[in-house]
């Protein structure tokens, strides 16, 4: 075996590679800000103002991204997550903003009412005192308004991240009675109940005030309902399915690749920042441990990443 081992070999035979068409970039566009925010408890990571917005992606697409997901932060939170699909809300103007700049750029969309909601729950809660949880069936037609505005807005790819039953078919019935029948889904189909989402709910402000999302989110400790999950999804008409977190979660990966489509994994903030903590105290390598653990996520079957990595990964691509 050392034979295919001798240095000059090593590339011929290597099995997976990292495109900068893998990579999908998050980026948080903050309505209260007039100027870029660093994230605290994620290293390296800004919030942008509005006006901000066209012109980060655009220095994205100077150095080869194809595409961003857009997360929202608006002004104002009420309990049925009514700015989530405002016309001019923080997403739709952002994706109109970076459209008339970069037509050719890949947006997707979150669609939650997380970022809206005054608890910050996913959906509409329903219930009283410790029994309050998310509606299924009343929160479907407010993922369907989120989805219409984005499309309306000019999404490519909505991504439906609430985990709630039904959601991705309610999400593609609405699309192609309105005319959007090109747009995709991108489900977040198997979404793991994870303590690794953290730092993102302190960048996107839309930490919950009470419960948790272990009704709506999956058990870490289940596979066979993962698979379950995407099948369904699968069967309702996404076009891509999603495993978030990645690293933990590659066994997910690689079962849910045997469906046959597409498949994104979602490096998520807690990721993100476990490695920039031990990079910065110069107990890692950085570059090292954040290829080493993208090429393991490709090496798992996923054919897109999400990862907040990617403006530093174009760079290094470059090199
Ligand atoms: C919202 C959403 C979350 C993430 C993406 N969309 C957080 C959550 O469920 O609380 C997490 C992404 C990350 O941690 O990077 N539904
Ligand atoms: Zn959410």
């Amino acid at each position: 075996m050392r034979r295919q081992r001798r240095r000059k070999i090593i590339p011929l035979l290597q099995e997976n590679w990292i495109r900068k068409e893998d990579l999908i970039y998050p980026l948080f566009v903050d309505e209260n800000l007039e100027k870029c925010e660093p994230i605290k408890s994620m290293p390296g990571q800004f919030s942008y103002s509005v006006h901000e917005i066209a012109g980060k992606a655009e220095e994205l697409a100077l150095i080869g991204l194809k595409a961003v997901i857009l997360f929202g932060i608006p002004k104002n939170k009420d309990n049925t997550g009514s700015s989530a699909y405002n016309e001019d809300g923080v997403i739709q103007k952002s994706i109109r903003l970076i459209k008339e700049k970069l037509p050719e750029m890949v947006i997707i969309t979150d669609v939650c009412a997380c970022e809206y909601t005054e608890n910050g729950h996913c959906g509409i809660t329903a219930g009283c005192h410790d029994s309050i949880d998310l509606d299924n069936d009343l929160s479907l037609p407010l993922m369907e308004k989120i989805a219409l505005s984005h499309a309306k807005a000019g999404a490519d790819i909505v991504a439906p991240s609430s985990m709630l039953d039904g959601v991705v078919m309610s999400i593609r019935k609405s699309l192609d009675l309105a005319g959007f029948q090109e747009v995709l889904i991108l489900s977040y189909s198997s979404k793991f109940a994870s303590a690794l989402y953290g730092p993102f709910r302190d960048a996107a402000k839309s930490g919950f005030s009470f419960g948790d999302r272990t009704t709506y989110q999956m058990n870490p400790a289940n596979a066979r309902e993962a698979l379950m999950e995407s099948e369904l999804d699968f069967k309702e008409g996404a076009d891509i399915l999603m495993v978030k977190p990645a690293s933990f979660y590659l066994d997910i990966l690689s079962s849910v690749k045997k469906i046959g489509i597409p498949v994104a994994a979602y490096q998520v903030s807690g990721e993100y920042s476990m490695i920039k903590a031990a990079s910065m105290n110069g107990w890692i390598n950085e570059r090292a441990i954040v290829m080493e653990s993208l090429i393991s996520i490709k090496r798992a079957g996923a054919d897109l990443i999400l990862t907040y990595f990617a403006e530093e990964v174009l760079r290094w691509l470059d090199e």
